[in-house]
């Protein structure tokens, strides 16, 4: 029964008609989201990516032909009508739609294609399944929400576009089939057929091809890429997800964070309508891991951890004197108002500490009276005690945690904890935006299964010039020109600046534990380039789905993603991954093992 659109042409999308084009004839498409049948009118929601505009069908306008077909219609048809702009009856305006003064009166009907019941109702907010949206993510795509989400995700890039072409940034595309690059996850490995037993990698990041562009001579490169990394997923990771990817010669950290804060202010000015203050607030590694417990703090609230390590050494209670003997801390947190919270409650804080390594979660908790309830003060010497809560600046009503353990387990637990914490307390306000960089990243991070050291962000990251130095004779206490942004406790973007001098690059791999040859193995390509004349330069990129989830105040990613994955790395649409044909594997000079 579709017809064709022969002799029909859209004039406009649903919402671009308005009270301007009263009794104007006009042609819309769409889809139908809802028909109601009153007898002798029928009206119908068409629905585009714009939004809602009421057309209404009686016989004397579109004759008994049209009339016949208007009854025929259904939910996700897609319709061709030509009609007559009306201004609605007073008792019938829909203040809530754009179109809401207005209807159209059909004159002609195209039923352009016709649908069959959809496995869930196309509208706003729907608490359908995530798994059924995802294996009809095309239906899915329909609804106003998701079709906001993609504009907005739109907006970003266009207007990331806008400004780095402004700046004078070149885009540039890099290869997809490549070679591994640093990021330090694992590859997507792509077989070669014409070379037998030898693979590609997907890039994890064009990393060093925009390294090279400066090497070349481009100044200033940009790209909106895809990146490709198999790792576990999360809410904010994918294993293909695009970053706006950039670098620039002659900088040094403070003109790259510039451009940025630029960026930023620009994106938040034009999509959210909101102003950010600049310069966005920096703070060191080791200040946000201090502070925060975390390297991209949520400093939307304070909550900050104390470290009591002073305070309680020697104290007898032998969880904190043995954390403080092998080289670690006791650090708490001061859970404002949380003295009230039911002993399950506190117990289960006690498990989620547990699941991030902790041993154990100590407490105290300060009652209204200003009596304590806790299962550690009777470890402590009253005079220990007093001195913990003077610390922590306790008062009636709160709660403290404490975690004793080797600093990086604290650190981790008790940041987990505030940021429990706060959601608990309501702090997590999604229409707040509060941006901060991290700076001054360790250049190395050892590593217990390797035994050795790795690079914290890519090999070619710079030392800070102070540290050089140290490169021989303390790796570890290396910091870096490494820089993150963190917007509500999320990275969206990091980058450095490189390493541009051979000398340093070849200490920094010794550091790393490559011999010169395994150096020239994996990165010669680069390393050979940096023979001939190196600009010193430096760069960063963004998780753009990162972003335009913030923004667009998404619990996952996946909401501003198209087609996304899901936690094991399928696509529930397509069921990619699959398998393939033996004659593609023989080609391939390949043979599958075995299957789980
Ligand atoms: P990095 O590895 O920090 O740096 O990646 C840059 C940004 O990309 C985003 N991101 C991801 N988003 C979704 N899913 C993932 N699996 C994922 N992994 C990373 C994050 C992150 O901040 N070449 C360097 C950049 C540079 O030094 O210039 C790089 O790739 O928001
Ligand atoms: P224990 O003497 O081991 O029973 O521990 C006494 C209290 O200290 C309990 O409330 C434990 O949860 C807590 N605790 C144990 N290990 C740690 C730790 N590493 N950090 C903080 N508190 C701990």
């Amino acid at each position: 029964m579709s017809e064709s659109m022969l002799g029909l042409k859209r004039t406009h999308r649903c919402t671009e008609v308005s009270e301007q084009n009263l009794n104007d004839k006009i042609t819309i498409m769409g889809w139908v989201q809802k028909r109601r049948d009153l007898g002798g009118v029928i009206f119908v929601d068409l629905r585009d990516r714009t939004g809602l505009l009421q057309v209404v069908f009686d016989r004397d306008s579109i004759g008994e032909a049209g009339f016949e077909k208007a009854e025929k219609i259904r939910s996700e048809y897609v319709i061709a009508v030509e009609g007559d702009v009306e201004p609605r009856s007073e008792e019938t305006i829909n203040a809530n739609l754009k179109t809401g003064k207005i209807e159209v009166r059909a004159t002609t009907l195209r039923i352009l294609s016709d649908a069959e019941t959809p496995p869930f109702q196309i509208e706003e907010d729907t608490d359908v399944r995530e798994e059924l949206r995802l294996k009809y993510r095309y239906l899915d795509l329909r609804r106003p929400d998701q079709q906001r989400k993609m504009m907005m995700r739109h907006d970003i890039a266009r207007i990331t576009r806008e400004f780095l072409n402004e700046e004078g940034f070149l885009d540039i595309e890099t290869p997809m089939l490549t070679k591994s690059t640093p990021e330090g996850a694992r590859d997507y490995l792509v077989p070669s057929r014409v070379h037998p037993g030898n693979f590609y990698a997907l890039p994890q990041s064009p990393q060093i091809f925009k390294q090279l562009l400066m090497l070349s001579g481009y100044d200033r490169y940009y790209q909106i890429v895809k990146c490709f990394r198999d790792e576990d997923l999360r809410a904010d990771r994918q294993p293909e997800f695009t970053q706006i990817d950039m670098e620039l010669s002659f900088v040094d950290v403070d003109d790259v964070i510039d451009v940025n804060e630029r960026l930023m202010q620009k994106i938040f000015k034009e999509v959210m309508n909101q102003d950010i203050e600049l310069p966005i607030k920096r703070i060191t590694y080791q200040e946000a891991m201090d502070r925060y417990g975390s390297d991209k703090p949520d400093i939307r609230f304070d909550l900050e951890l104390v470290d009591l390590s002073e305070v309680v050494k020697g104290c007898g209670f032998k969880v904190f004197d043995g954390a403080i003997e092998s080289g670690g801390s006791v650090r708490a947190i001061n859970a404002k108002t949380c003295a009230s919270l039911p002993r399950r409650q506190i117990d289960w804080l006690g498990e989620f500490a547990k699941t991030f390594g902790a041993k154990g979660m100590a407490w105290i908790a300060v009652n209204e009276d200003g009596s304590l309830k806790s299962a550690i003060t009777k470890f402590l010497s009253e005079e220990t005690v007093q001195n913990i809560l003077a610390e922590v600046k306790a008062e009636p009503g709160d709660l403290i945690l404490f975690i004793a353990d080797k600093n990086e387990v604290v650190y981790r637990t008790l940041g987990e904890l505030r940021l429990e914490i706060a959601k608990r307390l309501g702090y997590l306000d999604s229409d707040e935006f509060k941006f901060v960089w991290v700076t001054d990243f360790p250049l190395l991070e050892w590593n217990e299964d390797a035994n050795r050291f790795v690079a914290k962000h890519h090999p070619f990251t710079c030392p800070n010039e102070e540290d050089l130095p140290l490169l021989d004779t303390d790796p570890g206490k290396v910091n870096a020109k490494a820089y993150d942004l963190c917007l509500n406790g999320c990275e969206i973007g990091g980058g450095s600046i490189r390493i541009h001098q051979r000398e340093v690059q070849e200490k920094m791999f010794e550091a790393l534990g490559f011999s010169k040859e395994e150096a020239y193995e994996r990165f010669g390509f680069l390393l050979n380039a940096f023979k001939y004349g190196v600009p010193p330069h430096g760069g960063l990129a963004y998780g753009l789905d990162r972003i335009a989830m913030l923004l667009s105040g998404s619990e996952s990613i996946r909401e501003v993603i198209a087609f996304p994955k899901v936690k094991d790395a399928s696509c529930l649409m397509t069921e990619a991954p699959g398998l393939v044909e033996d004659k593609q594997l023989e080609e391939l000079a390949l043979k599958i093992d075995k299957i789980d």
